[in-house]
């Protein structure tokens, strides 16, 4: 990570300065920002910000906890971090960069891990944590969020109303982040996705205009699912819903790594139906080491959660039970335990920030095909058993429920695979090395996921454009259909034409 390879270039500086001491006054002189800042000084932008807006420079805590990124490889490079006290601060960073040329981005979770964001080799990074605001309006039927609010923090005011959305799953993830690329989460199959539920948002478009749009808008129906290109949201107006369940229940159910074909048969037969599972039944699966468990090979930790009940319904774990597995932990609790339950709370080891490259490789599944589970198995396994290198990585399969995402039509966004059922991927987590290891991370990613795209017979690969590696196609990312390819084209033509919002999976 960059703020790692920085800490590593100031300890060699430190060093150098110690052991020479009259060198010390002349390092000083050329530290790059003490006397002038060029075009990084912000001075003449922060008199056009408001109050409560913050600037931090390079060499500060503050710009070091800012600009720390959840994946390390191929991270984009800042040079000062903005944090908007308001809707018009993030127009006015928008414009300043503008007439000065330098590049921006958004950073809101920073979760966000495509090799595409590398290719920002310098510029403004505009930080909207404090666009956090969650309003539920008077009617009760939708609520206003801030640009800038996380997950857990729209989850629980929801809550604590009488309220819930769809948002992601993982705690530490914003609203916009997921939402923008459609954006899954445990309420999908009631309502759809994500960026389903968006009534109205505020933008800052590329030429620095404060803006709301809603479905009236031609560029509504990028923002759900290509929506990074086109802006940055300042706030969204988004639908809510009365809490229906409050109670959820979870079985836990690990396998050892032979037992995977009878696994994934069972999830067909049993789970996933072709997309008719029950709303609100939700699995997930992930293949990592657990020594405890299994002191040889990964093994196969399988989620099935329920909702409205304390138990889950034995007609779902029972075929799992007959299978022989190493340990069963059944939970209940509440709509706001699923995170935890998970390993996806703030407190869980994906939300910490900073040590590691975490690339995905996604491809979307409509049905495990039980021999591909196998093959791909075999691979990872060797992959990551024992003192490898990738030895803490996973293998992620999210079964959510469908149907409130089949009932939207599939033209009326960009996100474009509806008619997938399971979003897989090979999370590949190690300590960055140098291009020869990343090289082997993404051979052996992409090795993965091949496997199980030979085991869709689609020639196409189907990726999620938020879980994306980075060198997916635009078909792959969008869709394969011409019409929306062409219409993405067109759209980013209009609104963005000179690619002001081209580092995360660019539409160019
Ligand atoms: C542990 C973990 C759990 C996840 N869980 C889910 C999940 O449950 N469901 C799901 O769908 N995805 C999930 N994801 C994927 C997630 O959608 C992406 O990682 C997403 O980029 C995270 O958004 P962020 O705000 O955290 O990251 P950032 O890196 O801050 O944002 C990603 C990109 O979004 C854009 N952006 C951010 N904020 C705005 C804004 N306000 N307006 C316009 N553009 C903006 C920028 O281009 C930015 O580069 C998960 C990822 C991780 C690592
Ligand atoms: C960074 O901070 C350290 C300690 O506060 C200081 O000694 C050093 O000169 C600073 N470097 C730059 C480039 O500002
Ligand atoms: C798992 O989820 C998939 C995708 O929604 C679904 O098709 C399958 O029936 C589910 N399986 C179980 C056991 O819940
Ligand atoms: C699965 O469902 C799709 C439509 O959702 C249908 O076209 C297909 O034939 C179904 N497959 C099976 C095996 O039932
Ligand atoms: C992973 O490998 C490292 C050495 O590379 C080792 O120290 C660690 O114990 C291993 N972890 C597991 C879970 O096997």
């Amino acid at each position: 990570m960059y703020y790692l390879k920085m800490q590593a270039v100031m300890a060699i500086a430190a060093w150098a300065f110690t052991s020479g001491g009259q060198n010390v006054p002349v390092a000083r002189d050329r530290a790059p920002g003490l006397h002038s800042r060029g075009n990084y000084d912000m001075t003449e932008l922060q008199n056009k910000l408001s109050s409560s807006a913050k600037i931090y420079y390079p060499n500060s805590t503050e710009f070091d906890d800012a600009s720390a990124r959840w994946s390390l490889l191929d991270e984009p490079k800042v040079n000062v971090v903005v944090v908007p006290g308001t809707e018009n601060d993030v127009a006015a960073t928008v414009q300043f960069a503008n007439q000065r040329e330098l590049p921006f981005l958004a950073y809101t979770g920073a979760h966000g891990s495509l090799t595409t964001l590398g290719k920002m080799d310098q510029g403004i990074e505009i930080y909207m944590t404090q666009l956090d605001t969650v309003t539920v309006a008077g009617d009760g039927k939708t609520a206003t969020i801030g640009g800038g609010a996380m997950s857990k923090a729209v989850v629980d005011a929801l809550w604590n109303a009488g309220k819930q959305a769809v948002t992601g799953t993982c705690e530490c993830v914003s609203i916009l982040g997921p939402g923008l690329g459609g954006g899954h989460g445990w309420l999908q199959g009631h309502h759809g996705l994500v960026a389903d539920q968006f009534v109205s948002m505020n933008i800052v478009l590329a030429n620095g205009k404060l803006t709301t749009i809603d479905t009236t808008s031609d560029l509504w129906w990028a923002m759900k699912g290509a929506g990074h290109n086109f802006g940055i949201v300042t706030s969204l107006t988004t639908k809510v819903f009365d809490i229906q369940h409050r109670d959820w229940a979870i079985e836990t159910l690990t396998f050892s790594g032979d037992k995977v074909e009878a696994v994934y048969q069972a999830a067909n037969d049993y789970l996933l139906k072709n997309g008719t599972q029950p709303e609100g039944l939700i699995n997930w699966s992930y293949w990592l080491n657990n020594p405890g468990a299994d002191p040889n090979n990964p093994v196969i930790i399988f989620y099935i959660i329920q909702e409205g009940v304390t138990t889950v319904d034995g007609a779902y774990t029972q075929p799992f039970h007959n299978i022989g597995p190493i340990s069963i932990e059944p939970a209940s609790g509440t709509y706001t335990d699923l995170a935890g339950w998970t390993g996806i709370a703030n407190s869980s080891p994906p939300c910490q920030k900073g040590a590691l490259a975490n690339p995905r490789f996604p491809i979307y599944l409509q049905s495990y095909n039980v021999a591909a589970q196998e093959k791909a198995y075999g691979v990872f396994a060797n992959a990551v058993r024992g003192n490898s290198a990738f030895n803490n990585s996973i293998f992620m399969f999210e079964g959510y429920s469908m149907q409130g995402v089949n009932a939207i039509s599939a033209d009326s966004s960009a996100f474009a695979f509806r008619s997938e059922n399971i979003l897989a991927a090979p999370l590949i987590n190690y300590l960055p090395a140098g291009p020869g290891l990343d090289t082997q991370v993404a051979n052996l990613g992409n090795q993965l996921r091949d496997i199980l795209r030979d085991g869709t017979g689609q020639d196409d690969l189907r990726a999620y454009v938020n879980y994306a590696y980075g060198d997916e196609t635009l078909q792959e990312l969008y869709g394969s259909d011409s019409w929306r390819q062409s219409r993405l084209h067109s759209l980013k033509k209009k609104y963005d034409p000179s690619g002001k919002f081209s580092f995360y999976a660019p539409i160019a």
